[in-house]
């Protein structure tokens, strides 16, 4: 039975208490009292059932009110609390077993805030596999793509909802030079190093420990990143919190620490479908808070210019749908946007918004640039929640991020960590309706 009603259900919760109350029903009947449903105003006092019964609620009637047997009106209200009722949610974090990975165990934990939204995150990869975000009618669907089962995670996928370490986006043939010595990477995404390389953050356990606020709940995930692994130096401790808020928001802390001069470029990668993954993102209206990109060859590699797009097919300056002149560019969306920032705080970088859901959801940001992936290399082969084939641009990734090829690149913003300072971003995802 649902505690806290809307004002608009506060007399049909009024109803059944009397029926389950045989000493006011009793008391009712004796008096042969009738209700004046029409006196609302009774019944947005919020006050308890006696007191509302105390005041002017119930009283013998004059003839212009109606008259209505209590006993088939709860009834028939019964039905109408079942179907409108809308339960209030508890806060809270539960963790479930999940299997195993590297002989460790792996868990799904399910955030749910108070208001009903629902995220799960497996400390596989840190994977975000489900967000449960409302419609402008307050029906509930998964806004990402993902999977069930971990094993379909280990079999190998395009990031899900992953999160991307050492490096997010692309190296230049796995290759760059730090204090005048050269590391090379795999090149997993030939000729370059793609998200970290063959084992990246994407497929590593996490350590978790679940957070309980009084207005939102977290996870804190730590990996020990050893020196050398996957070809990176240095020991690098990172920490990524996850914080599902009840003002329906997903923050994500990131932070880390090294004892060797390193790179660091941490990011997520949740390929997000406001439809409720029910048809492509190409009708999604985006707005880019960014006035350039950073021109890439045709391996994704960033040319080192910095390129205006005002009045180009990359221009998301003032809305436009993905799919609006998405053809125009090879392959589809897959660029670095250098965002308008003016110093280094959390700015608003993006807004995604589907209009038939109603649903907008608003990528804030502490970094340099937002990676617009529209799902170009997805082609309908993998089959996720719900048995939904996803294909080419069934989800759009807006990955916060340092540019790509950073290392290389020496006009572009610095992503080399030392021995004795800590990375620190955030990125938040808020969820609306409009
Ligand atoms: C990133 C890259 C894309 C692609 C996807 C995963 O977003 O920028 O080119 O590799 O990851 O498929």
């Amino acid at each position: 039975m649902c505690i806290c009603l809307p004002n608009s259900q506060k007399f049909i919760y009024l109803i059944i208490k009397i029926i389950v109350n045989p000493t006011i029903n009793k008391k009712l009947k004796f008096h042969n009292f009738k209700f004046n449903i029409m006196n609302r105003a009774c019944f947005t006092q919020n006050t308890s059932l006696y007191r509302v019964l105390g005041a002017s609620c119930i009283r013998p009637i004059k003839n212009n009110f109606v008259r209505m047997n209590i006993k088939i009106s709860a009834l028939l209200l019964l039905a109408l609390v079942l179907c409108s009722c809308q339960p209030r949610h508890k806060l809270s974090i539960s963790k479930q077993s999940w299997g195993q990975a590297d002989g460790k165990e792996v868990s799904l934990y399910t955030l749910t805030n108070a208001n009903g939204m629902v995220v799960k995150i497996s400390n596989f990869g840190g994977t975000i596999t489900t967000i449960m975000a409302p419609d402008r009618n307050g029906k509930f669907e998964d806004i990402v793509l993902g999977f069930d089962s971990l094993k379909q995670y280990q079999k190998g996928v395009p990031y899900f909802g992953a999160l991307i370490g050492r490096y997010g986006n692309r190296i230049a043939k796995g290759k760059f030079t730090l204090d005048n010595v050269e590391y090379t990477l795999a090149t997993n995404n030939a000729p370059n190093h793609l998200h970290g390389g063959i084992k990246g953050f994407d497929k590593v356990v996490w350590d978790a420990t679940e957070l309980s606020g009084t207005d939102s709940v977290g996870l804190v995930l730590t990996y020990l990143s050893k020196d050398m692994e996957e070809g990176y130096p240095g020991n690098l401790t990172s920490k990524v919190t996850y914080v599902l808020t009840n003002n329906n928001e997903i923050k994500i802390y990131y932070e880390a620490e090294t004892d060797k001069p390193t790179i660091v470029n941490l990011t997520h990668h949740s390929y997000f479908n406001l439809t409720g993954c029910k048809e492509s993102i190409l009708d999604h209206e985006l707005t880019l808070y960014a006035d350039s990109i950073t021109q890439v060859d045709s391996t994704l590699i960033p040319t080192g210019v910095i390129a205006t797009i005002a009045g180009t097919d990359f221009d998301f300056t003032t809305p436009h749908k993905i799919g609006e002149r998405i053809a125009n560019v090879r392959r589809g969306y897959d660029h670095n946007f250098k965002l308008r920032r003016q110093g280094n705080g959390l700015m608003l970088a993006s807004d995604l918004y589907d209009a038939t859901s109603g649903r907008l959801m608003q990528t804030y940001t502490t970094e340099p640039g937002i990676q617009l992936y529209s799902g170009n290399f997805l082609d309908g082969s993998l089959t996720g929640i719900g048995g939904i084939a996803y294909q080419k641009h069934y989800g759009v990734c807006l990955e916060t991020q340092n540019y790509p090829d950073s290392p290389n690149k020496p006009n572009f913003p610095s992503v080399v960590l030392r021995p004795g300072e800590k990375y620190t971003q955030l990125t938040i995802y808020k969820f609306s309706v409009k």
